[in-house]
């Protein structure tokens, strides 16, 4: 319980957001509409594979099937989410644990039905929270109840805050491309996942961004499913791909989701295809808000 604290307290210094839970002040086991709020982190070993667009056309995704979708932008370093949203948030993580702000200030409704949280840069405070502080921020928490999706955008790469992500939420899924580097990689964090979370039993989820055709994704996702199982003992579970569309650069250049820039493109209609089947992965036992914010802070009862 101990080293989960001192996780917490690493990954803060990293931004992101947390949840907790204290006592009855835990945002229950998330409160969405219909039940939980389901986390989803998406992870990858190398940078610049398409997670952020990933992430935010998974929760438009969502958020046309009636779902309410907070995307928490957890790479505070480059501020990903907002520069492709096209809006600027003015507050972030940091000023609702320093209680200038609550979180309800700053949830950021976007045009595109989806809300979006930003990450705390210069976090390296945190790890100076007063316990005071902490449950404050437990509190504030829940005020990301309400969602039925939590999509956890993180920084590339094994940091501890990402592993924290990793760990605390319901789902975690891994983005490679087919570049060697990129396959490299993702076994890579596949494996300092599986070795560093303590009971490890989550199932990994594996997207291919960028592939010219089907066949190209299924061989790449077999190797990774192959070396992961021989020599990790790992299941990794092929979630989908998205296909290499030039219309994804041309969106970010506008500051727009690729899925609203150009709904019927290749890479959108991929976006869909993955959903549905996310939609059919049952709620994890025990999972939801309650159980990321004990995971995060390293406290909290049931
Ligand atoms: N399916 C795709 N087809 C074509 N280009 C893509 C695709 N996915 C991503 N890209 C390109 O890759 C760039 C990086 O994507 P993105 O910012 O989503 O990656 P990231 O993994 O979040 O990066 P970082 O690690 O820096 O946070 C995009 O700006 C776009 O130009
Ligand atoms: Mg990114």
């Amino acid at each position: 319980m101990e080293d989960q604290a001192e996780k917490l307290r690493e990954i803060m210094k990293n931004q992101q957001g947390g949840p907790s839970s204290e006592g009855s002040d835990i945002p229950s086991s998330g409160s969405g509409a219909k039940g939980k709020t389901k986390i989803i982190a998406v992870a990858s070993g190398k940078g610049g594979v398409g997670k952020t667009n990933i992430s935010i056309n998974l929760a438009i995704a969502y958020a046309r099937m009636g779902k309410k979708v907070i995307v928490l932008d957890a790479d505070l370093g480059l501020a990903n989410v907002n520069v492709i949203l096209g809006v600027i948030p003015k507050y972030n993580l940091y000023h609702v644990i320093r209680k200038q702000k609550s979180m309800e200030d700053i949830i950021l409704d976007t045009e595109y039905g989806i809300q979006i949280v930003a990450g705390a840069s210069g976090f390296s405070r945190i790890a100076n929270l007063t316990e005071e502080e902490r449950k404050g921020f437990i509190t504030e928490m829940k005020a990301l109840g309400h969602a039925d999706i939590i999509i956890i955008d993180t920084s590339a790469g094994v940091g501890q805050n990402v592993l924290d992500f990793v760990e605390a939420a319901d789902e975690a899924i891994i983005v490679t491309t087919p570049e060697p580097t990129a396959i490299t990689d993702a076994y890579g964090i596949i494996k300092i996942i599986s070795t560093e979370i303590e009971d490890f039993d989550m199932g990994l989820k594996l997207i291919v961004n960028r592939v010219s055709s089907v066949v190209e994704a299924k061989k790449v996702s077999q190797r990774v499913i192959n070396i992961t199982s021989q020599f990790l003992n790992i299941k990794v579970d092929y979630l989908g791909f998205v296909f290499d569309d030039p219309g994804v650069s041309l969106a970010v250049k506008k500051q727009q989701p690729f899925s609203i820039a150009d709904p019927r493109g290749k890479a959108a209609s991929c976006i869909q295809t993955m959903v549905n089947r996310l939609e059919k992965v049952d709620p994890r036992e025990g999972g939801g808000m309650g159980r990321f914010v004990r995971k995060l802070f390293g406290s909290a009862p049931e």
